[in-house]
């Protein structure tokens, strides 16, 4: 649908939440929800992302939705392992996602990367929904395929629901001790004040009509501004992934956000120095499942249009930077669009000090991230790279004067072996954690050990 001469582009939803709680499970469940009548739109599988259609949404959520009250195409959904920070997922100083889901096991609760992902949505102010997931293992239950929420509470036991009730306002609860006023999304007035929660299960598909009804409501209500872009434009995206590709060399995992990029385009790419310009040599996205036996994993399109995940290929790729913006250049000189990725890059880019600690992470987004933590604590940094940590990285710490700075700090990347060795023989402290304010607490701890 047209909005003044601009086009709708789909709003980027990341599905976040703790190792375990479900989110590949909830993405699998609304994928086998397609219904192939030939009516409904295909969803489609992309690099690291899901196109969910309108009319599939639609026909998921049944009632729960009158499509004539949407012009927004669908959602893309993102998946983001627990394992793997959210915070790569950023886009020109912002968060890249549009809007998110929090999946929290009601068993399980508020567990590490719950919290830090409430962290990182309350730093980039991204509008979220919690998908309280699992509530088919609530003792007693008696579960209703695919059905809404409430119609699904209303066939439950008494003890059923009301140890679902307590489950669910611990959830609220511990929202709320984080700063963030909650409610069950069926009473929640203003999705912008108040976080709704969404009871689900993505093994019975219940609540799923509920989310993605929740999820479409608030795009539309909130998002479609921002929504109104030119879709032909050239094509703005952020490296997900850096990955060798059998048959292609290096590739990069690309969300396209803005614009469209082609076969032909020169694409500029951030880079550990100078950015990468580079032409595209072909654009690359999964088979249908159907035909994930053939040979070929991969389908060449032509063109990707925002917003869609996408696999590129193409020349001199292996300085690229998970993290970092790719700009397609097209109709403007090329200086100006290396310039406005440089620009993009310093912005990202860690202040060090003389003196202070080493940080290695796994993408641009992650290292921002420990960087602000750190800096909230007071801990000076002398050297902030994305990359394993290496032999040069003990030689610097191992320059420090002052043992609490003898200290490399690892966030999901690998201990080279022989840097490993040589931490060792010179003492220097490596720290790894995935989750990023446990790495600071440790460091905390190690440092009032020296003090002791
Ligand atoms: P990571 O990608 O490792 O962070 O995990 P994830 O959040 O993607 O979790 P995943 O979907 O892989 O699910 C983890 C386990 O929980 C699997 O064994 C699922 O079958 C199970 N599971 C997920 N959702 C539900 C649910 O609603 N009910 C029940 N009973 N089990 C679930
Ligand atoms: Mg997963």
């Amino acid at each position: 649908a047209a909005d003044e001469g601009n086009d709708l582009r789909t709003p980027i939803v990341a599905v976040l939440g703790h190792v375990d709680h479900g989110k590949t499970s909830l993405l699998d469940k609304i994928r086998g929800s397609t219904v192939i009548d030939g009516e409904a739109g295909a969803i489609t599988q992309h690099i690291g992302a899901t196109a969910v259609p309108l009319d599939v949404i639609s026909d998921i959520a049944g009632s729960l939705i009158d499509p004539s009250d949407f012009d927004l195409p669908g959602l893309l959904f993102i998946d983001t392992p627990g394992h793997h920070s959210f915070s790569t997922l950023r886009s020109r100083g912002g968060a890249l996602a549009d809007i998110a889901v929090l999946v929290v096991d009601v068993n399980d609760g508020f567990q590490p990367q719950t919290l830090e992902a409430l962290d990182i949505l309350k730093r980039t102010q991204t509008p979220f929904v919690v998908a309280a997931n699992k509530i088919d293992t609530t003792p007693g239950w008696n579960p209703q395929e695919d059905t809404p929420t409430l119609q699904t509470i209303e066939a439950q036991s008494e003890r059923a629901e009301n140890t679902l009730n307590q489950r669910l306002y611990e959830v609220i609860g511990e929202l709320s001790d984080n700063g963030f006023s909650a409610d069950m999304y069926w009473r929640v007035q203003d999705f912008r004040g108040n976080i709704g929660v969404v009871p689900v299960s993505a093994l019975t598909g219940e609540g799923v009509p509920d989310l993605l009804t929740v999820l479409m409501g608030l795009s539309q209500r909130y998002m479609k501004e921002d929504m109104a872009v030119d879709l032909t434009g050239p094509g703005a995206g952020t490296v997900l992934e850096v990955k060798d590709e059998r048959g292609f060399g290096t590739t990069l995992d690309v969300v396209l956000y803005d614009g469209v990029i082609r076969t032909d385009d020169t694409v500029v790419v951030g880079a550990k120095n100078d950015p990468i310009v580079t032409e595209v040599r072909a654009l690359l996205q999964p088979r249908p499942l159907a035909e994930i036996r053939t040979e070929k994993r991969f389908e060449q399109v032509d063109a990707v249009t925002a917003a869609a995940g996408v696999k590129i290929a193409a020349p001199d790729l292996d300085d690229a930077l998970a993290g970092a913006p790719v700009r397609v250049v097209r109709g403007r000189p090329e200086e100006e669009v290396v310039a406005e990725v440089e620009a993009e890059l310093a912005d990202i880019e860690v202040d060090t000090a003389e003196n202070g600690i080493v940080v290695k992470a796994d993408t641009l987004g992650s290292l921002e991230a420990i960087a602000n933590a750190l800096d909230e604590a007071e801990v000076p940094i002398v050297r902030a790279e994305v990359g394993d940590v290496a032999p040069r990285d003990v030689a610097v710490a191992s320059t420090a004067d002052d043992p609490k700075h003898e200290v490399i700090l690892a966030f999901n990347v690998e201990v080279l072996p022989d840097a490993a060795q040589q931490a060792e023989d010179r003492d220097i402290r490596v720290f790894s954690d995935d989750v990023i304010y446990q790495l600071v607490d440790e460091y905390d701890e190690f440092v009032s050990e020296i003090e002791r």
